[in-house]
């Protein structure tokens, strides 16, 4: 069994919202404090960002501090935890060159996630990616370039949003390629999804569609939380009030805030039965957000005041990372024989084949 290291990332191409809280940045914070691993990576992924940004790459480096704030306000920490920026890593590169060696274009149009990016982001049949409507290679492969993020750190728990479980198994595919080829090199990894169906699948605050900042229906982790206008509910399923509160809600906060029940069933039940108003659901709704989202965003403020010790985090987090991917690239560059400098026995039989 190989040790414990988690790993994941975000795209920068925006702030963080509640929806990545409950998806997934809430559980590496529980892992991170839970313990038992040997290493735990987050990282900025602005090398993907790019590739369906490459044409603004200042959207990219503005939102790279964001993430990084968004981050540190949410509890994870550079001691435990380290943090670095994707385009910093050259070895993924590396890797990635080699993975497509061993991935398909076929399979590479099944993967169910980037045909849906496809069609939303518009990628037509054109042939010219800039100025065009076509379809950019970086993007077409960016599950390649995860499977490097994901192995060149010998991840085995990769805690994400339900979206990115294609990635996983292309993920664990190409492992297996390399190593039944090149022999036991990398490590297969398993995703960690969020606990629960409202956590999964967050809607926005028009409670229809999947929060999302191209729809303007986020709840980001800097609002503030008086501020926040849930669409008017109706009844439980499918109500955004409820959702809200299957992703926040604990039995503590009925104690707290509600002692009328004891948690959120009998809430539902006295609901779903009648005679309980909306606005008393919103207003607990308020008060549960608050009470998880406040703390946030008043340590958001504190690491806004010393931006320059946050890129430091990064550059730390960067040179701690390259000693890792430098390792795996030792034995994956041994693993496919291209390790022609430091392989005495190589030069050795070569020298005793021309002397023959
Ligand atoms: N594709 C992920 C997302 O859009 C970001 C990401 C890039 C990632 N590389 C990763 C997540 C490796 C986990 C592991 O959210």
């Amino acid at each position: 069994m190989a040790e414990k290291v988690i790993l994941t990332g975000d795209r920068p191409t925006g702030r963080l919202h509640i929806g990545h809280y409950v998806g997934s940045l809430r559980r590496r914070v529980q892992l991170q404090n839970e313990g038992g691993y040997k290493d735990m990576f987050v990282f900025i992924a602005d090398a993907q960002a790019l590739t369906d940004n490459f044409d603004n790459p200042e959207k990219v480096r503005q939102n790279v501090v964001e993430v990084a704030l968004d981050y540190l306000a949410c509890g994870l920490d550079p001691s435990k935890v380290t943090i670095f920026i994707q385009s910093a890593i050259p070895e993924l590169a590396e890797l990635s060159f080699y993975f497509m060696n061993l991935v398909t274009v076929a399979r590479l149009q099944r993967n169910p996630t980037v045909k849906t990016e496809i069609k939303m982001r518009g990628f037509g049949e054109g042939d010219d990616a800039v100025f065009g409507s076509g379809l950019p290679v970086g993007f077409f492969t960016y599950p390649i370039s995860q499977a490097a993020d994901i192995t060149l750190f010998k991840a085995t728990m990769v805690p994400v949003g339900a979206d990115q479980k294609p990635m996983l198994e292309q993920t664990v595919e190409i492992v297996r390629k390399f190593n039944s080829i090149y022999g036991e090199t990398l490590v297969e990894p398993e995703i960690v999804l969020p606990q629960n169906a409202a956590s999964q699948r967050l809607p926005g605050t028009d409670g229809k569609a999947k929060m999302s900042k191209s729809l303007g229906n986020c709840i980001y982790l800097g609002t503030d939380p008086l501020h926040i206008n849930v669409a008017d509910p109706g009844h439980v399923e499918g109500n955004a009030v409820f959702t809200y509160l299957d992703a926040f809600c604990r039995d503590e906060h009925f104690g707290l805030y509600w002692p009328e029940y004891a948690n959120l069933d009998e809430l539902k039940a006295h609901y779903t039965k009648g005679g309980l108003g909306d606005v008393k659901c919103k207003r607990f709704l308020e008060k549960v957000l608050n009470e998880e989202l406040e703390p946030i965003r008043a340590r958001r403020k504190e690491f806004e005041k010393d931006i320059p010790a946050v890129y430091e985090m990064l550059r730390k987090g960067v040179d701690k990372a390259r000693e890792t991917a430098a390792r795996t690239m030792d034995e994956v560059r041994k693993a496919m024989k291209i390790n022609y400098f430091d392989d005495k026995a190589l030069i050795e039989e070569q020298s005793k084949k021309y002397s023959l």
